[in-house]
């Protein structure tokens, strides 16, 4: 268990505006800061940080808290976790009480990294062994795919043999466990007891994080069979939506941007002709997570994922992630090559170089692509190409920016800039109320009575739960209130309807009593339970009103709403039941 001082340390030094603008890019508003929620997508801001309480919360989603609750969130940790990456962060050291009550069962992190490592040396030395299957494996390296002995060497690359248990019995030589080799993903269990080599006849890509661990493997085949590439699944080790293949020699290159590719070879080939800043991820489309990873070391991406139509749709969702996270975004697209590896071993490295100082940005990439469909020449062509165009202009979000483009599409098409502008505001507003709606269905589907998951209960007594959250709001934000709740007794648990009230409430007058702020709510509530009730405070925040009436108002209309939810439940047939046989069993 963390003692309550070391958690207050660690908030205080981690102040949230800092933490979270590592994240997100953030704008003063008034005393507090906005800016795109990470958690769910948005083109207007809703997600509010206000520093004076070290809490963020977004409105459009219902995330929200404090520092622990945004690392929970961010980095998918859990409570001993996130509080070990904030004292890390703020270079703190916390020491762990020996009580097991917040401990996980036993993995040890630091022994999975080591088994990886040794696996690599495994998988590295059984490239170079004197027999023919890993002469053919060098081979393929080397002849097929043309790699030159140092670029092996500095990617660490590997085979693993043909064989059942070659990596097993030189992991049990090192003092693993079967059980270890599976939970690291290196061997498999069958149903029928029997362990194996998870990786055979492959050769091997290890997969190694920015901090220079080596996490994961890919494997790959040497002919056509399929599947083509193996990849480590996920261990407590590596999450594949979280890294990025190459990172850790990229993010050192102090290169102005980053190349993202599709695949390890492609990276292997760019790194060996200079191109140093080249990363992949790991089998996967790309998610938030790896894109917020690239805005931690770099400001630009150059998309160049493969030339076919695959490729091509997996870059549009690329563009869109990057962007959101803040990043220049650029594309490439390598002609006459299917990726940009068989384009640099077939045109050469300058060309590539030239290819991506080219490189074009989201809106001329679209752009570029919406013309090459259509015949301008032709009349109905170039409405057709138009329509699209200002759709496209539409969905910018910066004005100053749509009105480039606006300039730039009708002096190509030559039509009067005046009409494209008004059809482009035109769309934008169409647009806009969408976007609005279908963030208030959001907040409806988080917050409203009925589908709730954080507060089961709200739904079966909207008004007392409300009243609940008033109360409570008013608890979390003021001192003063806490005191004369507890001191004079106004309120005890036994008043609240829903169960998450309740626990809240006898949360904060524990607080109390141990002389306590209420303010690690992530020991005790999930991240979704502290959205809510941060909720709660920000909304009481927004009122800004706080004399003793108030609080009295509070509590009157929570004992009113608990009096009427009693009465209308007895007057209703099946729950006079229920009391009845309640009655009933008690007595017999
Ligand atoms: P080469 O065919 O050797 O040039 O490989 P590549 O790395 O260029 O692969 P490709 O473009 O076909 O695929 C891109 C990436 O997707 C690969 O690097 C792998 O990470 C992943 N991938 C490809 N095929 C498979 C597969 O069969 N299974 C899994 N899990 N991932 C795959
Ligand atoms: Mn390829």
């Amino acid at each position: 268990m963390i003692r309550r001082e070391v958690v207050d340390e660690i908030l205080l030094r981690n102040d949230i505006e800092s933490l979270i603008g590592s994240y997100i890019s953030l704008k003063r508003a008034g005393s507090n800061l906005k800016g795109l929620c990470p958690f769910h997508n948005e083109k207007t801001p809703s997600f509010t940080v206000y520093p004076a309480d070290n809490t963020f919360y977004c409105f459009g989603c219902g995330v929200g808290g404090n520092a622990i609750t945004f690392v929970r969130q961010a980095e998918h940790l859990d409570y001993p976790d996130a509080i070990e990456f904030l004292a890390k962060r703020a270079g703190i050291t916390v020491v762990r009480d020996d009580e097991p009550k917040y401990e996980k069962p036993s993995i040890d992190k630091n022994k999975l990294l080591r088994m990886n490592t040794d696996a690599a040396k495994f998988f590295h030395q059984s490239l170079f062994q004197n027999t023919p299957e890993a002469r053919a494996a060098l081979a393929y390296f080397t002849e097929r795919r043309g790699l030159s002995m140092a670029t092996i060497k500095h990617f660490g690359l590997g085979f693993a043999p043909n064989s059942f248990d070659s990596l097993m019995k030189f992991m049990l030589n090192r003092g693993y466990t079967r059980d270890e080799l599976v939970v690291a993903y290196l061997a498999g269990k069958s149903e029928s007891g029997n362990y194996y080599d998870a990786f055979r006849n492959r050769v091997m890509f290890p997969i190694i994080d920015v901090t220079g661990n080596v996490i994961a493997f890919g494997g790959r085949v040497m002919d056509d069979s399929k599947p083509k590439y193996k990849n480590t699944m996920d261990t407590p080790v590596f999450k594949k939506s979280r890294n990025l293949f190459a990172l850790n020699f990229a993010k050192n290159t102090g290169s102005e941007s980053l190349i993202l590719c599709e695949g390890y070879m492609d990276v292997i080939a760019l790194h060996a002709a200079g191109f140093t800043n080249a990363v992949a991820t790991l089998g996967t489309a790309i998610t938030s997570e790896q894109a917020r990873l690239m805005s931690r070391y770099t400001k630009k991406v150059v998309i160049s994922y493969d030339a076919d139509e695959a490729g091509q749709k997996a870059a549009q969702k690329a563009m869109r992630l990057l962007s959101e996270v803040g990043l220049e975004v650029g594309v490439i697209k390598v002609p006459g090559a299917k990726d940009p590896d068989e384009y640099i071993k077939t045109y050469g490295k300058e060309k590539f170089a030239e290819v991506i100082s080219n490189s074009k940005s989201k809106f001329e990439y679209n752009m570029e692509s919406i013309l090459s469909r259509y015949d301008i020449n032709l009349p109905q062509d170039r409405i057709n190409a138009l329509t699209e165009l200002e759709k496209l202009i539409s969905g910018v979000y910066s004005a100053a920016e749509r009105d480039i483009y606006i300039r730039e599409v009708s002096a190509k098409l030559d039509v009067n800039p005046k009409s494209v502008q008004n059809d482009v505001e035109r769309l934008a507003r169409i647009q806009y109320s969408k976007d609005k709606k279908s963030e208030s269905e959001l907040i409806k589907q988080k917050t409203a009575g009925y589908r709730d998951r954080v507060n089961p209960d709200y739904a079966k007594a909207p008004a007392v739960a409300k009243s609940e959250e008033s109360l409570l709001g008013l608890l979390l934000m003021y001192p003063e209130h806490r005191r004369r709740v507890f001191e004079e007794e106004l309120v005890s648990s036994a008043d609240f309807y829903t169960e998450l009230n309740r626990r809240v409430f006898e949360f904060v007058m524990d607080a109390y009593q141990r002389g306590e702020q209420p303010s690690d709510l992530d020991r005790i509530f999930s991240p979704d339970e502290v959205g809510r009730i941060t909720q709660m405070k920000v909304g009481r925040m927004q009122l800004a009103k706080n004399d003793s009436d108030v609080l009295y108002e509070c509590i009157n209309s929570l004992k009113c709403a608990v009096r009427k939810k009693s009465a209308e439940s007895v007057s209703s047939i099946d729950d006079l039941n229920k009391l009845i046989n309640l009655k009933r069993n008690k007595e017999g």
